[in-house]
């Protein structure tokens, strides 16, 4: 006799099922014809096979050196690597007085920072604590809270990023609701978020560091993740210290970044950088889950760091991405801007634009815009998946776009395409 599902599999398998981004890639490849304007995919056309041929040469052309690359590595990673990311972050953030406390034992390399923000999440969180969010956000690292059972509370957004009045004002609910001490991290994707493409402020960055000290109480510590996945794909506009700046003790903000946007997803290298005392606990976790990340592609990113291909790459990539998202921009201006009650947000950087539909259009999977649109060739993100379950509640008529995959071509015919959808949609009202 078959037992019921949930006999067979454990109940974090069951949370962890079904998320939206396994949907829309079956949907995707259900429709080969499909112009997907939804993949958070980097360029095809401008991954870096040459510099990654150098590097390897490099790195294989020395046998002892070749060698240890192929060797198993370390939990928290290969250390000349993780040495070359302070030095980077160090010039990015410009030696802040919190620089004085880093130490290179803080940096922990991921096999990508998916993985680090599901082991600080992990580490962080017990089943029923809270992670406060943007609203909206990442939607994978949704996936990764319900997966842990921790509840998401979307916390309201505007054009600067999370609006710390909103966020305290949440914070004071959970007091009043008894819960602060379940209040374990505030989420926040930095710089051009996905997938708003907003970016926190320089104004707010400090006032949330404050505030989560503030906040933190003698039972539970509140942490800030930054997530600064797109820092260097910025197309406009100066660079803000990240959020670690601001935290002159250390001991509040995590930082996590990854190289799979700035150079290539494929390697998948990303890193966090922990506050002193989360060391130990997150590196226990990742030990007994890989002890150690893939080591030849550690080797293979403090190669390319080492011969000075990463930054050339960087500007490749951002002239790149800039004209498609120029494209994008003039696609919606010609066959968007024209229905009523459609506006987006102007990406100064990262790979989205995230639009906003008259309000009577559901965009979601209960809606009928999604499948006009699939019909008329294109799909797109559903804004409704963007936002943590509790909290502000979900808007139904946001539609994240992806300018990162397609062509210049392909852009144009996608937004055309989605265009067509929403006029019927208005004509069917
Ligand atoms: C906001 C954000 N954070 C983190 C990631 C994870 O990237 P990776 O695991 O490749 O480093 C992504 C990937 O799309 C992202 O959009």
């Amino acid at each position: 006799m078959l037992r019921p599902a949930t006999h067979v599999y454990s109940q974090r398998a069951i949370q962890a099922a079904d998320q939206p981004i396994s949907r829309l890639m079956a949907q995707a490849l259900a429709n080969p014809g499909l112009i997907s304007l939804a993949a958070g995919f980097v360029d095809q056309q401008s991954l870096p096979v040459e510099p990654t041929r150098q590097a390897l040469d490099w790195l294989l052309s020395d046998s002892a050196r070749g060698r240890a690359a192929l060797q198993y590595g370390t939990t928290p990673g290969y250390e000349p690597l993780r040495r070359q990311v302070l030095d980077r972050l160090q010039q990015a953030d410009g030696h802040p007085p919190c620089e004085r406390q880093l130490d290179v034992e803080q940096i922990v390399v991921g096999a990508g920072s998916n993985e680090l923000l599901h082991l600080i999440t992990d580490t962080l969180c017990d089943p029923g604590d809270i992670v406060l969010c943007g609203a909206p956000t990442y939607f994978v690292y949704q996936g990764i809270l319900s997966g842990l059972g921790v509840r998401g509370v979307a916390v309201a957004c505007d054009e600067e990023g999370m609006i710390p009045e909103a966020l305290e004002e949440e914070l004071a609910r959970r007091e009043r609701e008894g819960d602060l001490d379940r209040v374990r991290a505030i989420y926040i994707v930095t710089s051009f978020d996905n997938p708003s493409s907003v970016s926190l402020s320089p104004a707010r960055r400090p006032r949330m560091v404050e505030i989560a000290k503030n906040w933190s109480t003698r039972q539970g510590k509140i942490h800030v993740i930054d997530d600064a996945a797109y820092r260097e794909l910025r197309y406009e506009g100066e660079d803000p210290p990240s959020l670690r700046a601001f935290d002159e003790e250390g001991n509040t903000v995590v930082l996590a970044q990854t190289f799979s946007k700035s150079y290539s997803p494929g390697i998948r290298v990303g890193w966090a950088v922990l506050p002193a005392d989360l060391v130990a606990p997150v590196c226990a976790q990742k030990g007994s889950i890989n002890f150690g990340s893939p080591n030849f592609s550690q080797h293979l990113m403090s190669a390319v760091l080492e011969l000075g291909l990463l930054e050339p790459h960087v500007e490749l990539l951002r002239a790149a991405y800039r004209e498609k998202r120029d494209a994008m921009l003039a696609a919606a201006h010609e066959h968007l801007a024209p229905i009523s009650g459609v506006s987006w947000l102007h990406p100064r950087g990262g790979l989205y634009v995230w639009l906003t539909l008259p309000a009577h259009v559901d965009t979601g999977p209960t809606g009928t815009l999604f499948d006009r649109a699939v019909r008329e060739g294109v799909l797109y993100v559903p804004g409704c998946y963007c936002y943590p379950p509790e909290g502000v509640p979900a808007a139904h008529n946001r539609i994240r776009l992806s300018f990162g995959v397609q062509p210049a071509e392909g852009i144009r015919r996608g937004v055309e395409a989605l265009a067509r959808a929403v006029r019927e949609e208005g004509n069917n009202k």
